[in-house]
């Protein structure tokens, strides 16, 4: 009964603003309808604007893959953490220093290497001010695949290094088992050989100094069996 004045109401009313971030992601949406390919600008432009799915609305910038685009060796990761979120470079922080460690007693050259995640933006939840780390879930997983197989297509590495679940769950399509898994070599349809290890953060993570070092060590293996990756067969 009241329909006529509420419709008059309305028509006065302000009109209703979409959100700040609505026409970028309009634009960006698009980008992805369409499909990015290298004519549209490099894959680093493009993933600026990535709304694939909606980890990026919370998070600094998209952190893409650095290293030689002819690397033979693609070392995957997980997210971005608080550090590499706010410098938008992978592996800076704690787990990266890790990683840097392992790989210089490996003998595997970092430089050497592309270097990258399965996700591409940092995925938190706030506590007291501090922002901590939340696992992405299948789905988001998922949607980023596609960034990664973009990365792969471009450097055509001889190698990948899933480290730890996430990146084994995005390269395999499988992520438990990992401790099982380690060390092994697995192959998919239409992605190059994948090497299953942990992720650095497990070492850092590990309780005590005999499973510190133990996992310390899973790593290493990996990484100098990755290192002979990098010199042609
Ligand atoms: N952990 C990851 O998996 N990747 C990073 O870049 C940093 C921490």
């Amino acid at each position: 009964a009241s329909a006529e004045q509420r419709a008059s109401e309305m028509a006065l009313a302000a009109p209703t603003l979409p959100p700040l971030r609505a026409g970028a992601a309009q634009r960006q949406q698009k980008t992805f309808a369409s499909g990015w390919t290298s004519k549209d600008g490099t894959l680093e432009q493009a993933l600026k604007g990535c709304a694939r799915c909606a980890i990026g609305c919370a998070a600094t910038q998209a952190v893409p893959g650095e290293g030689p685009l002819d690397s033979r060796v693609m070392m995957v990761g997980e997210q971005p953490g608080d550090q590499e979120d706010l410098e938008g470079r992978p592996f800076v922080g704690p787990a990266g220093q890790l990683f840097d460690a392992a790989a210089k007693e490996a003998g595997l050259d970092r430089a050497a290497c592309y270097v990258t995640n399965a996700v591409k933006h940092f995925k938190y939840r706030v506590e007291r001010k501090r922002r901590i780390h939340e696992r992405a879930d299948r789905s988001e997983i998922m949607a980023c695949i596609w960034w990664l197989d973009a990365e792969i297509a471009r450097t055509q590495p001889a190698l990948t290094v899933a480290m730890g679940a996430v990146a084994a769950e995005a390269l395999t399509g499988a992520g438990k088992d990992v401790l099982r898994r380690c060390g092994t070599i697995e192959e998919v349809e239409n992605r190059p050989p994948i090497l299953i290890t942990v992720h650095p953060s497990y070492v850092l993570r590990a309780r005590g100094m005999a499973a510190q070092r133990d996992a310390r060590q899973m790593l290493i293996r990996d990484l100098r069996c990755a290192a002979g990756y990098l010199v042609d067969a």
